[in-house]
């Protein structure tokens, strides 16, 4: 009898472990059955499912709303251009419909430059979309062929220059023209003289300037070398062209030792140089060496760093914060 209860209880304890095994096998399997299920339900495998790797969607992940991914996830296939713009430094989200429309429009552009040149207004016509001057930003006003003062615009503060440093009668805002005077010493040290040759301008006296250049040479040329009225930087006060003593017409400033030195010494004082050579279809303008643009040292400073136009620094830095 003893053994027939032996057997009984070592059979009831097969049992029971046998189903002990089966539950816990069933878990695992169920679990890792809702795992499955619940990663599928990511963005990152329905992104790997569309031909991203994981890396990208990641970053995709990291980089776009919830909305955005899923327009991507509408697409038929990968966007292969999405993720070198998310790369870009100065990628900007509200822009990306913009970014991928152009690059869409313009694939050999580089996306640097598809992004500057959304994020500046570029990649439209000069002029095709015109936006009030932002007065209220001081030294960091923006004008340029979108952004436009006001026919009756005057700055605050404008201060005659004194003839030791120009050439004619000259004014600029008290604040750029001490920064100046300072510079104009630094570079004496060095026997380079630096003259303001023009600088602040009104409304009227920039549509001379602009109608004159017209009736000689054309719209198109007028348009690379001059502002149309309320687009001049001349306006702000905040601007001058500077020539030196040997190098006094505008076509051979850019070889003077004044132009070498205020390429590598301006920012010191909070100028930076608003037109430069290869920056042509970021600014709008024509290279002009003699042109030189009061921002404060800061600014100046990171603009030379990061080998930027003022009209990009404004985008990213400025009216993106807004
Ligand atoms: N020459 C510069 C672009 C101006 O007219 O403001
Ligand atoms: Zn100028």
């Amino acid at each position: 009898m003893k053994t027939v209860v032996k057997r009984k209880v070592k059979k009831t304890a097969y049992y029971l472990l046998a189903g002990i095994v089966a539950i816990f096998v069933i878990s695992i399997l169920g679990i890792n059955y809702y795992n499955d299920y619940k990663y599928q339900q990511t963005y990152e495998y329905k992104l790997i499912a569309k031909g991203y790797t994981k890396e990208e969607a990641n970053k995709l992940e990291e980089k776009l709303s919830e909305e955005r991914l899923n327009q991507l996830l509408n697409l038929d296939q990968k966007n292969e251009q999405i993720l070198p713009i998310l790369e870009e430094k100065y990628y900007i989200e509200k822009n990306l419909d913009q970014y991928l429309a152009y690059y869409k429009e313009n694939p050999d552009k580089s996306t640097y430059d598809i992004i500057a040149m959304v994020n500046i207004h570029a990649n439209l016509d000069w002029y095709e979309e015109i936006i009030e001057a932002d007065t209220s930003k001081g030294n960091l006003l923006l004008v340029n062929k979108f952004h436009k003062l006001s026919d009756s615009y005057t700055p605050e503060n404008l201060t005659n220059v004194s003839n030791w440093y120009s050439y004619g009668e000259q004014k600029i805002t008290k604040e750029a023209y001490d920064a100046f005077i300072n510079m104009y010493n630094k570079a004496l040290e060095q026997d380079i003289k630096l003259i303001i040759n023009s600088s602040y301008r009104n409304y009227e006296s920039q549509e001379i300037t602009y109608n004159d250049l017209k009736k000689t040479f054309g719209s198109k040329r007028a348009d690379a070398q001059a502002a149309r009225p309320g687009h001049s930087e001349h306006e702000t006060g905040l601007a001058f062209d500077i020539f030196t003593p040997g190098n006094t017409g505008t076509g051979n400033f850019k070889d003077s030792q004044a132009y070498i030195w205020l390429k590598e010494h301006a920012h010191e004082f909070g100028f930076i140089e608003r037109y430069p050579e290869g920056k042509e279809y970021l600014t709008g303008y024509a290279f002009e060496s003699w042109h030189w643009r009061y921002v404060g040292i800061p600014v100046a400073t990171q603009i030379v760093e990061e080998q930027i136009t003022f009209d990009e620094y404004y985008a990213y830095y400025i009216e993106n914060q807004n």
